[in-house]
């Protein structure tokens, strides 16, 4: 018996070492496979638009292909349950906007805690909003928009990509400021939204630059401000929302890369280096400026700075949420 038991624990001992072995060729080894970054929007809109951007040169860094997984739905909390359920293992990234630190406040039922189910890769790109027309709307100006939105109310069409989304918020914001209320319309992203905006089936939308100066340029869409406060380089002669007198309109939106809780630093530090390549990359350098989004500073771009933030994030818009009543059962 004791002899069995002294094999057994051979056995045991050297299917351990085995396995430990294993995990660590695993992990050094790490990307063995494609690295699969879950976008909460739809594809075309603002945020798929960074992670395909990224997503390339990251890839190149990784010695991987990158491929984005659309997983769309309530405001980009589906997407966030999904990752903090997958695998931690590095294949399963999440790039999100600061609806992550909206959703605890607006959704009563959540089922991941963005400051609990994660591990943090790095603060990934700033942008700033625009306040959008339907080409044919009446309004020419933010001016001739505040008499029309005033006059027509309810009647008036305002889209979004749902509760949590930055879209909601900032159309929040313009009808709050303006004092209306009017019919808000919502897309799992605002890439659906915009093609219905280009159709005119929706009268008004607030979205990202990243989706939006190729239209505005265009002429395809009407433009009546920027949610800035200084005016953005790749629209010079659009007024901000702040010099048109909605004084302290500023919404400038934050994105993060995470990973599901558990996956080993020696993994993120490897994500964290490929995004840091990607941000630095010449291509998305110039993309980013042309579309008037900012790449944050060093020290935001690390699992820290990310967590740190999303934390300060989460306590700043609670209270705020919580006083406008909104959230979703
Ligand atoms: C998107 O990618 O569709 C947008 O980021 C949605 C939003 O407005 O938050």
């Amino acid at each position: 018996m004791a002899v069995r038991f002294k094999h057994w624990l051979t056995a045991v001992a050297g299917a351990a070492s085995l396995v430990a072995t294993g995990a660590a060729v695993a992990q050094a080894a790490f990307p063995a496979k494609p690295v699969t970054v879950v976008v909460p929007f739809s594809a075309g809109g603002p945020t798929d638009v960074v992670a395909r951007l990224i997503g390339v040169p990251m890839g190149k860094a990784l010695g991987q292909t990158v491929i984005i997984d659309n997983a769309l739905g309530a405001g980009g909390t589906i997407a966030a349950a999904k990752v903090a359920r997958a695998a931690p293992d590095g294949y399963t990234i999440f790039l999100h906007h600061m609806g992550m630190s909206t959703a605890p406040a607006l959704y009563r039922k959540l089922s991941f805690d963005p400051l609990k189910d994660f591990e943090y890769i790095g603060q990934v790109v700033d942008v700033p909003m625009t306040l959008l027309g339907r080409k044919d709307l009446p309004a020419n100006n933010f001016k001739e928009l505040q008499a029309y939105v005033k006059a027509n109310g309810n009647k008036v069409t305002l889209a979004n990509a749902g509760l949590g989304a930055v879209s909601h918020l900032c159309g929040l914001l313009f009808m709050s400021q303006m004092g209306v209320e009017l019919t808000t319309v919502p897309y799992k992203g605002t890439c659906p939204a915009m093609n219905d905006l280009l159709g005119g089936q929706v009268d008004l939308l607030c979205d990202q630059t990243t989706q939006t100066v190729p239209f505005i340029k265009d002429g395809r869409i009407k433009v009546y401000g920027v949610t800035t406060h200084n005016r953005l380089g790749s629209l010079p002669n659009v007024p901000t929302l702040d010099e048109q007198g909605l004084k302290a309109f500023e919404v400038k939106v934050w994105h993060g890369m995470y990973a599901p809780k558990g996956t080993p630093k020696e993994v993120i530090d490897k994500l964290n280096a490929a995004l840091k390549t990607a941000m630095a990359d010449p291509h998305v350098k110039q993309r980013l400026a042309e579309l008037s989004s900012d790449i944050p500073s060093a020290d935001k771009m690390t699992p820290e700075g990310l967590r740190t933030h999303l934390t300060a994030e989460i306590a700043k818009w609670g209270p705020v949420i919580k006083k406008a009543g909104i959230y979703a059962d």
